[in-house]
C-alpha cells in the first residue's frame, strides 16, 4: 500500500495537473520583444557564422536522444517526503524555464519568417530543442503523478518585455548556465552513480550540448549586431544582467539545498561553480564580466540568503498584511543595498580581447 503520509500534497488544478508555482521575482520568466526590430536586423557582418551554426541545428544530433527507456519503467515512490518535495518543484521549474524558451523561439520563429529567414529557421529549430526538453521533464512529472498544463501557462503567465538587445543578453545567459548547470551535475553523477536518484540526470550530458549551441547562436546573433556590445552602456548593461542572472540562481538554490543534498551536491559549492564558469564563458562575448572572486560579493549574497529567510517567515506569519509590509520593508532595502554593493564592485574588462580567441 502507498504510505500517502509520505507524500507531500501539491495543489492541483485538475486530478493530477499540478497547480502552477506562485509567480514570483525568482520564478522563471516569460519574455517577449519587438518582433519588428528583430526582424530588420543586418546580420551580414556575422552571416558565415550565423549560416554555420543554423547547419549544426539541421543536423539535429538529439534527434533520438529524448526517449524515455526501461530506466523509467518503475513506481518512483521510493522518493518521498521532502525529497520527493523538492524534486516535483526542481522538475516544474526546469520544464517551466525550459517552456518558456520554446514561446519565445517559436514565436520568432514565426515572426521573422519572411523578413529574415536565417533568424527564423535558427529560432524555429531552436524551439524544437526546447519543446523535447519541456516535453521530457513534463513526463517526468508523471512519474510522479504530475503534469503541467502547459497551455494554461501560456496563456495565463505575465510576459516581460525586452528589446532585442536585452533579450540578446537574457538569453545567452541563460542558455549559457543552463549549460553549466546540466553538465555540473551530470560530471559529478559520473563520479558519484550512487547519488543518482532519478533516471533524467543520465540525459543532461547531450542535452546541455542544445543549450550550448543555443547559447553560441546568441554570441553569434550579438556579434553581428557591435553596437549591442562596444559602448559604455553595454558594459554597464553586461554586468547588470549577469549579476541579476547569478543571484536569482543562488537565492533559489540555496533557498532549494535540500535538492542539491538529495544528489550529493552542496547547493552553495554548486552554484559557486556554475557562476565561476558561467562568467568565464560571458567573457567571450561581454564586454565586461563579474568579478566573482572579490570577498565582498557573496557576502553580500549571503546578507540577501539571510534576508530572504526573514521575508518568508514574515509572509507565513499570521500578521495582518500592512504590518507584514512594514516589517518586510528593511530587508528589501537591505537586499537592495546589497545588490547594488554587488553591482559597484570593479568589473573584469575583457573587451580589449575583441577578435583575438579567449
Ligand atoms: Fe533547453
Ligand atoms: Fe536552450
Amino acid at each position: 500500500m502507498v504510505d500517502s503520509l509520505k507524500k507531500p500534497q501539491f495543489e492541483e488544478v485538475r486530478p493530477g495537473v499540478k497547480a502552477p508555482a506562485e509567480e514570483t521575482i525568482l520564478t522563471p520568466r516569460f519574455y517577449t520583444t519587438d518582433f519588428d526590430e528583430m526582424a530588420k536586423m543586418d546580420i551580414s557582418v556575422n552571416e558565415d557564422e550565423l549560416r554555420a551554426i543554423l547547419e549544426e541545428f539541421r543536423i539535429d544530433y538529439n534527434r533520438h536522444h529524448f526517449v524515455r527507456d526501461e530506466q523509467f519503467q518503475k513506481s518512483w515512490d521510493s522518493i518521498s517526503g521532502e525529497t520527493r518535495k523538492v524534486f516535483i518543484e526542481f522538475l516544474e521549474r526546469s520544464c517551466t524555464a525550459e517552456f518558456s524558451g520554446f514561446l519565445l523561439y517559436k514565436e520568432l520563429g514565426r515572426r521573422l519568417k519572411d523578413k529574415n529567414p536565417v533568424l527564423a529557421e535558427i529560432f524555429t529549430l531552436m524551439s524544437r530543442d526546447e519543446a523535447r526538453h519541456a516535453g521530457f521533464l513534463n513526463k517526468a512529472l508523471s512519474d510522479f503523478n504530475l503534469s503541467l498544463d502547459l497551455g494554461f501557462l501560456t496563456k495565463s503567465r505575465k510576459y516581460t518585455f525586452f528589446k532585442p538587445k536585452f533579450i540578446f543578453y537574457a538569453t545567452y545567459l541563460s542558455e549559457k548556465i543552463g549549460y553549466w548547470r546540466y553538465i555540473t551535475i551530470f560530471r559529478h553523477l559520473e563520479q558519484h552513480p550512487e547519488n543518482e536518484i532519478y533516471p533524467i540526470f543520465s540525459f543532461f550530458e547531450n542535452w546541455c550540448q542544445d543549450e550550448n549551441r543555443h547559447g553560441d547562436f546568441f554570441d553569434a546573433i550579438m556579434k553581428s549586431q557591435p553596437q549591442f556590445l562596444n559602448d559604455w552602456k553595454a558594459r554597464l548593461w553586461s554586468r547588470f544582467f549577469l549579476l541579476s542572472v547569478f543571484a536569482t540562481m543562488y537565492l533559489n538554490d540555496v533557498q532549494r539545498s535540500s535538492f542539491y543534498a538529495s544528489l550529493g551536491l552542496d547547493a552553495r559549492e554548486y552554484d559557486k561553480h556554475v557562476i565561476k564558469k558561467t562568467n568565464e564563458t560571458a567573457g567571450r562575448v561581454f564586454p565586461v564580466v563579474l568579478d566573482v572572486e572579490h570577498p565582498g560579493f557573496y557576502q553580500s549574497l549571503e546578507t540577501c540568503v539571510t534576508n530572504n529567510e526573514k521575508l518568508t517567515e514574515i509572509a507565513n506569519s499570521n500578521a495582518p498584511a500592512a504590518i507584514k509590509l512594514l516589517r518586510k520593508l528593511p530587508f528589501y532595502v537591505s537586499n537592495g543595498v546589497e545588490l547594488l554593493k554587488m553591482y559597484l564592485i570593479k568589473p573584469i574588462r575583457v573587451d580589449n580581447l575583441a577578435g583575438t580567441v579567449r
